[in-house]
């Protein structure tokens, strides 16, 4: 099922999130309704805040194929290690029609569970890299945009609430 995608203003992104400890056939679900809702979006990740659930739970798919053959559901994830700096282009679902530079680790190890809570580790650069970081600032209630400096946030945050009064979308930000 797909579910509606919150944006930036919801107060639901901004709530830490809580760990999961039910590895249930709901859970694998909710996962599937995340990964659905990706793809109908066309992003390469989206985080359980981004859909109103407050659990820990991602999907990261980097892949062309779009088919779920390459999509990695990640419950739980940390950052156990990073390595590097590098500068890229970066967006997101919930703040749509914005593209900024943000500089991230170049290199993160992330442990992490599957939905049948057995334990992984992934390790990601270049896009796969980027990603991983920027669905877990999800689960932290950090957006991209936090990560820029306040000037540019500004103009970032009143360039999209330009464009979303263009599309005559209400938002709170
Ligand atoms: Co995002």
């Amino acid at each position: 099922m797909i579910r509606t995608i919150r944006f930036l203003g919801d107060p639901v992104l901004r709530r830490e999130t809580t760990p999961v400890d039910r590895f249930d056939a709901e859970l694998e679900r909710f996962v599937a309704d995340l990964i659905e809702t990706m793809y109908d979006a066309e992003g390469v990740g989206l985080a359980a805040p981004q859909v109103g659930d407050p659990r820990r739970v991602t999907v990261i798919d980097v892949g062309t194929a779009r088919d779920g053959s390459e999509v990695t559901p990640l419950v739980n994830p940390r950052i156990a290690a990073q390595e590097g700096r590098v500068d890229s282009e970066e967006g997101c679902l919930s703040i749509p029609g914005i593209v900024e530079t943000i500089d991230r680790a170049a290199k993160v190890e992330v442990e992490y569970q599957d939905v049948r809570g057995e334990s992984h580790r992934i390790v990601g650069e270049g896009l796969l890299g980027r990603a991983l970081q920027h669905e877990i600032d999800h689960l932290d209630g950090i957006l991209f945009i936090d990560r820029l400096g306040p000037l540019k946030r500004r103009m970032a945050v009143r360039e999209w609430r330009r464009l979303m009064a263009e599309q005559g979308v209400e938002v709170d930000a």
